[in-house]
């Protein structure tokens, strides 16, 4: 008999068709996270989970699949999975790191530009038929040459983003709990606290604990540079978005440039209203080939798994 596999939700193709030759699989193929209840009932049989960062899998879920051998996230990030409630009952969580490193530094300075240059009003001031000519001050911006990158976290990601900081003439400073090898000398590790009051942009690349949850909070927005940029690309539980609205509205912040947000897909109205900050979707990772290379490596892992080959990116509580 066929092992059983659940697909929690629409992913592309490529990682569909890896399984559907060797497993049963139950694939809900849609656009939004199903209640756990429908989860449970839906393969209970199953020995692997592929499930997606909205899907929110805790040790009671956990139980309900009682052959349940792997979780493998269609994401780098996994703190939807409570990993350590898997640890516990033997069940192997992997994820896909790597392969959207460059899509989401891409993002992360797509979120730059726009916000400093102030691209998002000045399109809509040329569609609505406001350009009627050059001005000196029409949509002045924040330059970047000589000015100072923050990131927090120099993990890949981070990594990849200060890279393209540098290409804009900036130099680059970091936190993170123990010094990156691959960061060249020039990028100089700093404490957290420095760093947010001597960065010209402070960004976000650090994965969401128990630590990190709400770390960019109200006194920290308050101790960062007036006129400085805040990003924040990893996950939105990391800053309190109340006090971001408040940084932005009292004119602390030039500006702000967000793809992630405190309570996913809830956008706080106050930086709806705002119109110094950038928003996107959570599409960091949302070019096609990383998409279908997320997939890929998903189901890899699901296909490792149940045939019994240790499967790659398995995360380590
Ligand atoms: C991840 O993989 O953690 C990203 O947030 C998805 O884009």
């Amino acid at each position: 008999m066929k092992k059983q596999v659940l697909i929690t939700q629409h992913i592309p193709e490529a990682g569909v068709s890896l399984l559907t030759g060797q497993f049963e699989v139950v694939y809900l193929n849609d656009r939004t996270p199903r209640p756990a209840s429908v989860l449970a009932a839906s393969c209970p049989d199953a020995s692997a989970i592929l499930s997606l960062l909205s899907d929110r899998i805790d040790g009671a879920l956990m139980d309900r699949f009682p052959r349940l051998e792997l979780i493998s996230n269609y994401a780098a990030g996994v703190n939807n999975i409570d990993i350590k409630a898997a640890a516990a009952r033997g069940i192997l969580v992997c994820n896909t790191p790597d392969v959207l490193t460059e899509a989401t530094a891409d993002l992360a300075l797509a979120l730059l530009l726009a916000a400093a240059r102030k691209i998002i009003p000045a399109d809509r001031f040329c569609r609505e038929g406001n350009f009627n000519g050059w001005a000196s001050d029409l949509f002045c911006g924040f330059g970047f040459t000589g000015k100072q990158m923050g990131i927090i976290g120099m993990g890949k990601i981070g990594l990849a983003f200060a890279r393209r900081a540098e290409s804009l003439g900036m130099s680059v400073v970091y936190s993170n709990r123990t010094p990156n090898p691959l960061a060249p000398p020039n990028y100089r590790l700093t404490d957290l606290e420095s760093l947010i009051k001597e960065s010209d942009v402070v960004s976000l690349h650090t994965p969401l604990t128990p630590e990190t949850r709400g770390m960019m909070n109200a006194a920290r927005f308050a101790s960062m540079k007036a006129g400085s940029i805040f990003l924040n690309t990893g996950r939105g539980e990391l800053h309190d978005e109340e006090a971001l609205v408040t940084a932005l509205a009292s004119g602390k912040l030039f500006a702000a440039g967000l793809d992630v947000f405190e309570k996913e897909p809830g956008i706080h109205p106050g930086l709806l209203a705002s119109g110094k900050v950038v928003l996107t979707p959570h599409i960091g990772s949302a070019t096609v080939e990383t998409r279908n290379a997320m997939a890929q490596l998903a189901a890899q892992a699901v296909s490792d798994c149940l045939n019994g080959k240790i499967p790659q990116n398995r995360v380590i509580v």
